[in-house]
């Protein structure tokens, strides 16, 4: 399965922060935001990334990840000229799909919880139709929301709807099988201007292939793209990661963890830097008394 990270847009509610850099660069406590999306594709098991992000800031991607091998894996980079749409992306990523299911993250989403290494692996097997989740929220206007039938089965996916159906909105990670590139191709631009992510969704609903999975109570879903949401994120990765010693979305951890690099190029990371906590802990990580255990 092929994994692309969104992570365009211009962050104009993050303005003055996004004035000189991309949003998706901007840290959640100690690392930057991208890594939070990238640790989930990862803990799916997908090792094949291409980034998408506007053509000022795209070089700063390829900056940070390079061609991957440093995680084992493998990135690719594609510009989005203008923001038009979160379906966009898979007509922009259709070569590097190639005849693969595909996922797709957004680069501003951050998701945390006990079973959701096991819920991401087992949505990565999904191989017909389309996967999504949908998260109880009290606001669901914001986002595309579930209308259910009185049997709890998805019946419609409504895009920002003055009159929400349920509380359950769309999360910002989709996989989908390779259908979905003819489906992005027969998509017509939304009152917004945009090719929506919910047509997609909606198109599969209608074909009895869409498989909207609900989180339970115990996996945290928060977008980042207001100040406030970016403050609440890092103290929460902060309460977190002080009170365990363990890292959320520690990229080399999990890409050691999956068998995508060995203990080696661990400490080659590890090692760059002298005093520096997040060094330090891959290097921990490295020794036998390493915070989680040694990686089996
Ligand atoms: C997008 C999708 C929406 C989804 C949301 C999740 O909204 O269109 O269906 O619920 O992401 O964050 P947007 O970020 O474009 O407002």
């Amino acid at each position: 399965m092929k994994g692309i990270i969104l992570a365009g847009g211009h962050g104009l509610r993050l303005y003055p922060q996004t004035l000189a850099i991309s949003k998706q660069i901007i840290p959640i406590f100690d690392k930057p935001m991208i890594y939070y999306p990238l640790s989930v594709l990862m803990m799916a098991g997908i090792r094949d990334i291409l980034v998408i992000s506007s053509p000022e800031h795209i070089d700063l991607y390829r900056r940070l990840f390079g061609d991957g091998s440093a995680l084992g894996m493998r990135f690719d980079y594609a510009v989005q000229p203008a923001p038009e749409g979160v379906a966009q992306a898979f007509l922009i990523g259709e070569s590097f799909i190639g005849n693969d299911p595909c996922a797709l993250i957004f680069g501003d989403n951050f998701f945390y919880g006990s079973s959701l290494p096991e819920l991401v692996e087992r949505a990565a097997l999904h191989r017909d139709g389309g996967l999504v989740f949908a998260c109880y929220v009290k606001e669901p206007e914001r986002y595309g929301v579930v209308e259910f039938d009185e049997r709890q089965r998805a019946v419609n996916i409504e895009e920002k709807p003055r009159h929400p159906r349920s509380n359950y909105a769309v999360t910002g990670m989709y996989f989908y099988d390779n259908e979905v590139v003819s489906i992005a191709k027969t998509l017509r631009p939304s009152g917004r201007g945009e090719l929506e992510i919910t047509d997609v969704n909606n198109i599969y609903l209608r074909r009895g292939m869409l498989k909207v999975e609900r989180f339970d109570e115990g996996i945290v879903w928060m977008d980042t793209g207001t100040p406030e949401s970016l403050l609440e994120a890092s103290n929460f990765v902060q309460a977190v990661e002080h009170r365990q010693g363990l890292k959320i979305g520690c990229v080399e951890e999990i890409a050691y963890r999956k068998d995508f690099i060995d203990r080696d190029q661990v400490l080659r990371t590890g090692n760059l830097v002298k005093d520096n906590p997040y060094c330090e802990y891959l290097r921990r990580l490295c020794g036998t008394d390493s915070p989680g255990g040694p990686a089996e």
